[in-house]
């Protein structure tokens, strides 16, 4: 099946670009879910984290607040959310790198961060794209870093599984439908990480947010 070299807008459509921050935190709470993966890096004091996708820059941040020592990267392949982040992080006076990018084709060095996280993103990829992913992610983690994700999963009840149809609508199956099947695990073994951890669901009105963590051995 073909790759893609392009990406999927955070809310599909340009013009929704700029009621991002509004909705996904009226709709999905996400400072709730970003605060737990945030607080599930077993490394405390990391020096180096990349986000990748990381959209408005809200999880960087979130991120930079917590840990002010450490050097943080967004990367996102779109130029528009790009400029709201930057815009968000110089209101804030924080040091961040925002920098225009792909996921599987990304522009560092081997074995260079500590942690990587990704939240929302791995939804908006192709199942090729989403391993691409993994293999570039792997290669720029240091030894034992962690790789950890906030992104729809398998939903526990028929409910969630029902809510996650709007995603669905508007994101595509084609993308959408390996999370919610709960393969992403399986997609991060097969791409050679060590064993991953959900470590929690959250239950929102577009359906299940899993967290996820794993490291490189
Ligand atoms: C739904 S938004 C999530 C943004 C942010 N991480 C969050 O949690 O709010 C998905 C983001 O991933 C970006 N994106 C999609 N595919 C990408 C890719 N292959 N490489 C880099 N960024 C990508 C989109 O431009 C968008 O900003």
């Amino acid at each position: 099946m073909a790759t893609t070299t392009t990406y999927i807008p955070a809310l599909k459509y340009n013009w929704l670009t700029k009621f991002y921050d509004f909705l996904i935190q009226a709709f999905l709470k996400e400072r709730s879910w970003k605060s737990f993966l945030i607080h599930s890096f077993s490394n405390k004091n990391p020096q180096s984290i990349l986000d990748i996708g990381t959209g408005t820059a809200t999880l960087s941040i979130m991120m930079k607040k917590t840990h002010p020592q450490a050097n943080i990267v967004g990367l996102d392949g779109d130029e528009k959310i790009l400029a709201i982040a930057r815009s968000k992080v110089e209101q804030q006076k924080l040091n961040i790198g925002l920098i225009k990018g792909m996921s599987y084709q990304l522009p560092f060095p081997d074995n260079h961060f500590d942690v990587i996280t990704s939240s929302l993103m791995l939804h908006h990829l192709r199942d090729e794209d989403k391993v691409r992913t993994f293999k570039e992610v792997l290669r720029v983690l240091k030894a034992g870093g962690e790789f950890c994700i906030a992104d729809w999963g398998k939903p526990d009840t028929v409910t969630s599984r029902l809510l996650f149809y709007w995603v669905q609508f508007l994101d595509g199956f084609e993308t959408t439908t390996s999370n919610v099947k709960g393969l992403l695990p399986k997609f991060l073994s097969t791409s050679g990480f060590a064993t991953v951890n959900e470590l929690k669901k959250y239950k929102t009105i577009g359906g299940s947010i899993s967290i996820y963590k794993t490291r490189k051995v």
